[in-house]
């Protein structure tokens, strides 16, 4: 299986897109509020069985995850993959590595690696960072903590950074895409961070991607970070990976706490098995990250976050790592940082003591009810059981289903058949549904569809073709890959260059498609099959969107929609009929013309 198949085939549209906007179940698909374009009423719909979106409102576009995240990110499709490859756990072998935007990336690296030792210099030596330096003194850091995070100071002024990385040669453009200056209401740009100790982050390459900057005193706000670049993405930051990762390998377990501070003063103390995750709450992908070190993951969490988090969230984290985790519950009002500098000791028994999260929700959602009475119990088991049902190891579900009954006083029978209810309600209304939704999942597009491979095909080996692609939309390409490949065949002259134009992670798709098989014919024939290839996919383009507006009229209509909604959909279906009548209409003449020739 490629890459790209293979990434497909582990992620859920419906799971990415619902992080973005609130999806609720309509029927068959699900329904939103457009996350691209702002609406009240929503018409921005995913489908499922056909891993797709579409919107229907001022976008009127739609397509396939790739598409969705290139819209969302406003990136390329290889950017894309490689993003949700890595939500998916898929390896991208080196060879695959961007070779387009390598450059402007490692000049991103270079000004971010030469604006840490801008920081880091002025700690060490400027007059001007006394206060910094007291400051970190009063934090307990060591000299060699400082150098270790490359901890930095920067200084009081609008334009010292600017300056100084413009006189090293890099550019205005560099340094706003590095985030590391800002673009004022009147156009002119200033540093971005000022006055503040400095954290460079890093990947887990050792490679700086951005930075954190803490206030010296009590002002707001306490932290400024790099916004969102082409190297930060603050959703996949594990801050201290670096330093990190060898002792994670080596203890075969990860903890992550909030903050910097926290990181630092884990590592000062010994304790170099920890992250941190930014300040937010855990992300899959940070837990994908970490699965590759470690399958054994525990989060430090204060006792509300941590009510908050053993949600369905943290089980979704347990499935990525194939592993329970757990929670060290910090004392009231203290964070690591505080812990381990107060008494290592305490850090290290809540590190030996700390339960698996169930086993911690399970605490929380027993503590304040009474377990004697019917209504405690059903509490009690609308709290839990929807948890349990996310566990997919069934040694463990099985383990937790036990649990629960013995907690209420129930039998397991009982519970079980609970769960086996909210399993069913999960996967569809009834029976019949849940058993299309299996059958559905499992051919879940794996091959893009054969009529636009054909046509790619046709277009790729036999390039005199392409004169008469006139008719041939983008729009009728449901895969992003082919989608890209098509875009590139209208500029590429020949192969070497169209290969040149697409990302190396499509080269494989484009290899097969330039080299299948294909019946031998004449040039006519050849145009003859190019066109109804064309007709088809047109057809199932129109038909596809047909079906999608019916669904939509459907639910408009079942919801009481307004009669102007109503009309204005009406309007657009018709549009599409005719333009579906069409197509039949002209195949019907090929056919008789096909016939006329043989005759
Ligand atoms: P905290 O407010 O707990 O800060 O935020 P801290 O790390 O304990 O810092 P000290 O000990 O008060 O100096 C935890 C993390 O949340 C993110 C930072 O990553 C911080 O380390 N954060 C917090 C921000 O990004 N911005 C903020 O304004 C506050
Ligand atoms: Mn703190």
């Amino acid at each position: 299986m490629g890459i790209i198949d293979e990434v497909k085939q582990k992620i859920d549209i419906v799971e990415v897109i619902g992080e973005h906007t609130t999806l609720t179940k309509a029927g068959r698909t699900y329904r939103a509020l457009c996350p691209f374009h702002s609406e009240k009423h929503p018409s921005f719909f995913v489908y499922p069985e056909q891993q797709s979106w579409h919107c229907f409102g001022a976008c009127n576009t739609g397509g396939d995850i790739f598409s969705f995240v290139m819209k969302r990110d406003n990136t390329s499709f290889g950017d894309a993959l490689r993003l949700l490859a890595e939500r998916a756990g898929v390896k991208i072998p080196s060879q695959f590595e961007p070779q387009t935007g390598k450059d402007e990336r490692e000049r991103l690296y270079q000004v971010n690696e030469a604006a840490a030792r801008y920081f880091h210099n002025l700690l060490l030596n400027s007059p001007a960072a006394e206060r910094a330096r007291n400051y970190v003194l009063s934090r307990g850091f060591s000299s060699k903590t400082v150098a270790d995070f490359q901890l930095g100071f920067s200084p009081n002024s609008w334009e010292s950074l600017k300056q100084y990385l413009l006189e090293k040669g890099y550019t205005e453009n560099e340094l706003l895409t590095a985030g590391l200056i800002i673009e004022a209401d009147d156009k002119k740009t200033h540093d971005r961070f000022r006055n503040r100790l400095m954290f460079s982050i890093r990947d887990s390459r050792g490679r700086i991607t951005g930075f954190g900057a803490r206030v010296l005193d009590d002002s707001l706000p306490k932290y400024v970070n790099s916004p969102q670049t082409p190297l930060f993405d603050k959703s996949s930051i594990l801050y201290g990976i670096d330093l990190a990762a060898a002792a994670i390998r080596q203890q075969d377990m990860a903890v992550i706490v909030e903050g910097y501070m926290d990181v630092i003063t884990a590592h000062q103390n010994g304790f170099k098995n920890v992250v941190a995750a930014m300040g937010t709450s855990v992300t899959d992908r940070q837990v994908s990250m970490l699965k590759r070190l470690t399958g054994n993951v525990a989060l430090a969490l204060d006792a509300d976050a941590a009510g908050e988090e053993a949600t369905l969230r943290s089980i979704g984290y347990e499935n990525i790592l194939g592993a329970e985790v757990k929670v060290i519950i910090m004392p009231a009002g203290k964070d690591p940082d505080d812990v381990i500098r107060d008494d290592t000791r305490t850090w290290q028994h809540l590190l030996d003591e700390a339960p698996p999260i169930i086993d911690f929700t399970f605490d929380t959602a027993t503590a304040k009810v009474d377990l004697n009475t019917a209504r405690g119990k059903s509490l009690a088991v609308d709290k839990l059981l929807p948890i349990i049902a996310e566990i997919k190891n069934p040694v463990r579900q099985a383990h937790y289903l036990q649990k629960l009954a013995h907690l209420v006083k129930v039998s397991e029978q009982t519970i079980e058949t609970a769960l086996g209810k909210i399993k069913l309600h999960r996967t569809g209304r009834n029976l019949k549904e849940s058993k299309r939704e299996a059958v559905t999942s499992a051919v879940k597009p794996l091959v893009s569809s054969p009529i636009e491979e054909y046509c790619l095909a046709l277009l790729l080996q036999y390039p005199e073709l392409k004169d008469s692609t006139g008719e041939l939309l983008l729009d009728y390409f449901g895969n992003s890959e082919n989608r890209e490949i098509f875009i590139g065949l209208k500029e590429a002259d020949d192969l070497p260059s169209l290969k040149e134009k697409l990302d190396r992670i499509i080269h494989d798709h484009l290899d097969y498609l330039a080299t299948k098989s294909l019946p031998p014919t004449g040039e006519t024939e050849r145009r003859h099959i190019l066109s109804n290839c064309v007709l088809r996919l047109r057809e199932e383009f129109l038909h596809n969107l047909e079906t999608k507006r019916e669904q939509l009229f459907a639910l408009e209509a079942e919801s009481g929609g307004t009669a102007a909604e109503l009309t204005k959909l009406q309007e657009l279906g018709t549009e599409g009929a005719v333009q579906l009548r069409e197509v039949f209409q002209s195949k019907g003449q090929r056919h008789s013309g096909a016939k006329g020739v043989r005759k």
